[in-house]
């Protein structure tokens, strides 16, 4: 229980916590050199061997291969689009805001490098509206690289041309799902489009086009930097690297860590200078491992001690790593209670597109609700998983499959899912009010 942090995204913050924005701070620790080396490498080598060879996966939350993910642009297809997802919605994420807040030339010189390789002249960031200093920093940091001769025309005399785009969103968490994101970046309302097409295919404006998360993107310097065999050095298995983990709840020591992948949940919660510990020392009841939108995990030590590896969790546990936010609850917390806030969110920010989850997001809220408030009915557990049933079908067996055209509906799902797999007698014991719904005169 002594694990530390591995900084490779996140050294130049901790080194110069005084300017590591700036493009002064960025350049005298090394900002750039991943992309002058980038230029030397040539495009086919970044994509098809180095990001192929880091065995780099989407930060954002899926975990696609991202060499992968650029390799299905269409041959001959021009303009092409990349797009930065920078709208970290998912409840208690919080490592893009930093990484964009604290090091905007780390994402910019991965945008570049990202660009390069699948040729592309015109990137796009989606910020997340409410990042008021980070869109500030960011559009600051565009500015200084422009000067600089790192974007615009010519680039470094590399004959590559590239300028960003900088958009703010409006406070919708579903813009954060690729689709929805296009089409909110499109000036339509966000909602999410069915696939196939794939935005490789036909994506913004309907060109081929890459959505990649900021963590994503901002490790790219250091792939081409290291070589991406060495990256795959890092971490464990298929999940190489670093990711940084954004660690809430009842830990001593909030905060986003950047560790190697397949450390466990129990390094990461107690080691003294990760989480270190639990809140006066009291014990674990569960946690949410891979944010708002993940099933559950709780204080057993077969939880605590299963490796931060992306298979693993899903293969085993049936549980994903998300977007790294882990959420820890300790022993005096109602697990009901924390199911209906989650349903909540989701019933806000239901875009209302698909019927299961725009009817069943709000029905989930508001029988949790009245469960966590001590007024459920002893037949409405049974009622929420067949209501969870019509969202994602198998709600308890995994994998299961979705009526919905995104992700967003299953994700009520999730914390049912939890509940009955690890508090049913604790939640039906909450379950003994009336048992007939009062019918009304009409
Ligand atoms: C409802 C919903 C919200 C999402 N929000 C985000 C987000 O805020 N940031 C993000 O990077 N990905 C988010 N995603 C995942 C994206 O759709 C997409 O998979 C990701 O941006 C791809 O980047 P990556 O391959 O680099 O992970 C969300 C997905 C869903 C279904």
């Amino acid at each position: 229980m002594t694990v530390t942090e591995t900084r490779v995204i996140t050294k130049r913050i901790h080194d110069r916590p005084e300017d590591s924005w700036t493009i002064d701070g960025a350049l005298a620790s090394g900002a750039y050199e991943g992309l002058r080396a980038a230029f030397a490498m040539g495009r086919d080598a970044i994509g098809e061997e180095q990001v192929k060879a880091s065995g780099l996966r989407g930060r954002g939350g899926a975990g696609f291969p991202t060499a992968t993910k650029w390799s299905f642009l269409p041959a001959g297809s021009y303009p092409r689009y990349l797009v930065v997802n920078a709208d970290e919605g998912e409840p208690s994420t919080f490592k893009d805001r930093m990484l964009i807040e604290r090091d905007p030339h780390q994402l910019i010189e991965g945008i570049a490098i990202a660009a390069f390789a699948i040729e592309c002249n015109l990137a796009f960031v989606y910020i997340r509206g409410e990042f008021a200093l980070g869109y500030e920093r960011l559009e600051q940091a565009v500015a200084e690289a422009k000067a600089k001769g790192f974007l615009g025309m010519n680039i470094l005399g590399s004959g590559f041309d590239l300028d960003i785009v900088v958009h703010r969103g409006a406070g919708a968490y579903i813009c954060g799902e690729e689709t929805a994101l296009l089409e909110s970046l499109e000036g339509e309302r966000g909602m999410p489009r069915i696939r196939p097409p794939f935005p490789a295919i036909e994506g913004l404006y309907a060109k081929p086009t890459v959505v990649n998360n900021v963590e994503t993107i901002s490790t790219l310097p250091h792939i081409v930097r290291m070589g991406g065999e060495e990256y795959a050095k890092l971490g464990v298995d298929r999940s190489t690297g670093t990711r940084v983990f954004s660690l809430s709840g009842h830990v001593k020591r909030p905060g986003n860590y950047e560790v190697e992948l397949g450390v466990t949940f129990r390094d990461l919660l107690y080691s003294p200078e990760l989480g270190g510990g639990i809140t006066d020392d009291r014990k674990v009841k569960f946690f949410i491992p891979g944010g708002a939108s993940s099933q559950w995990l709780t204080g057993a030590d077969e939880h605590l001690d299963a490796p931060l590896d992306m298979d693993f969790l899903e293969q085993n546990l049936g549980v994903m790593l998300g977007s790294g936010a882990v959420m820890v609850f300790d022993e005096t917390v109602n697990p009901a209670l924390v199911a209906w806030r989650l349903a909540k969110f989701f019933a806000d920010e239901s875009c209302g597109k698909c019927t299961p989850c725009r009817e069943g997001t709000g029905w989930v809220e508001k029988v949790l609700y009245r469960i966590a408030h001590g007024q459920g009915r002893p037949q409405d557990f049974d009622m929420l998983l067949d209501v969870c049933d019509n969202i994602s079908p198998g709600v308890t067996t995994a994998p299961f499959a979705q009526t919905t055209i995104c992700p967003l509906g299953p994700s009520v799902v999730s914390p049912v899912a939890s509940l009955q797999k690890y508090f049913r007698d604790e939640v039906l014991a909450m379950c003994t009010g009336p048992s007939t719904i009062p019918v009304s005169a009409s």
